[in-house]
């Protein structure tokens, strides 16, 4: 992508500088990564119209993207997870979109698969809320930007479950199971990346985070999902002493058994 070098220097020193906290020269590398001018555009609306004040650290690095911790004007934490426009490792999600029904006016534009992308995670949030599943409440969605709400405990975000110490396992368990099955009758989602690395922790609670690939429980590879969502967490609990059988929960969950 070309960038308008002069043009992104002129809004970073007017807005940015003073909003986007960076504390030192890794927090630089992943600004410049993250934040072209497109993406600036779009930080910048969104702090104009109050959606946030500053960005104040980054939580997350990911391949596609990043999760900073952000702070409204009345002082509350928020989420922002912002999807990489400037780096090709989307190169990825453009080929899981060709070729997708409902993807086909996108072309070859992957700014704008980026986008729709990101707008399928917000839905994705909004149909978790609304089923009161727990996940983080969706705030706006704006081309490759996503507010959230923020999960974390005094400003510090909340542990994965992969690094808390489990004291029921067995009552974890079954909520987390429960949210699964929910998932699937009530929001008509399969998660599709269903781990104890997206689960977030506070005190013995979990929510789910990272649904932008979740897909609806009619897409010809929601089946398979689910079987792979529930491999994971038989997996993940038979280490913590509990033993169940996946068929058996794929059968619960789907309302055949
Ligand atoms: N709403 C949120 N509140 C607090 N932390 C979050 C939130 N969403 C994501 N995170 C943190 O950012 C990380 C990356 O976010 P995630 O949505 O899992 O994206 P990906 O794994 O695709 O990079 C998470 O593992 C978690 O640590
Ligand atoms: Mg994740």
């Amino acid at each position: 992508m070309e960038i308008d070098e002069k043009r992104l220097r002129k809004l970073e020193s007017k807005v940015l500088a003073y909003r986007i906290r960076i504390k030192d020269a890794d927090q630089r590398k992943i600004y410049d990564e993250v934040f072209d001018e497109s993406t600036l555009l779009t930080i910048y609306g969104m702090m104009s119209s109050g959606i946030l004040n500053t960005l104040d650290f980054p939580i997350a690095t990911g391949k596609e993207g990043n999760v900073f911790r952000a702070t409204t004007a009345d002082g509350d934490f928020i989420a922002v997870k912002i999807y990489r426009i400037s780096n090709s490792t989307f190169n990825n999600i453009q080929k899981y979109i060709a070729g997708d029904e409902r993807f086909k006016n996108v072309g070859k534009s992957r700014r704008r698969a980026i986008f729709l992308w990101a707008q399928k995670e917000y839905r994705n949030l909004e149909r978790m809320a609304s089923n009161k599943i727990k996940a983080p409440k969706p705030i706006k969605c704006q081309k490759n930007v996503i507010a959230m709400e923020y999960i974390g405990v005094d400003g510090n975000p909340a542990p994965h479950l992969k690094d808390v110490e489990i004291r029921k396992p067995g009552k974890l368990f079954k909520t987390l199971f429960g949210h699964i099955k929910s998932m699937y009758q009530d929001a008509k989602l399969v998660h599709a990346d269903f781990s104890e690395y997206n689960i977030l922790m506070i005190d013995e609670e979990p929510t789910i985070i990272d649904v932008g690939q979740a897909v609806l429980t009619k897409h010809p590879m929601a089946s398979e999902f689910l079987d792979r969502d529930l491999k994971n967490l038989v997996r993940f609990f038979k280490k913590h002493g509990i033993s169940k059988d996946a068929e058996t929960l794929k059968s619960d969950v789907v309302g055949d058994g």
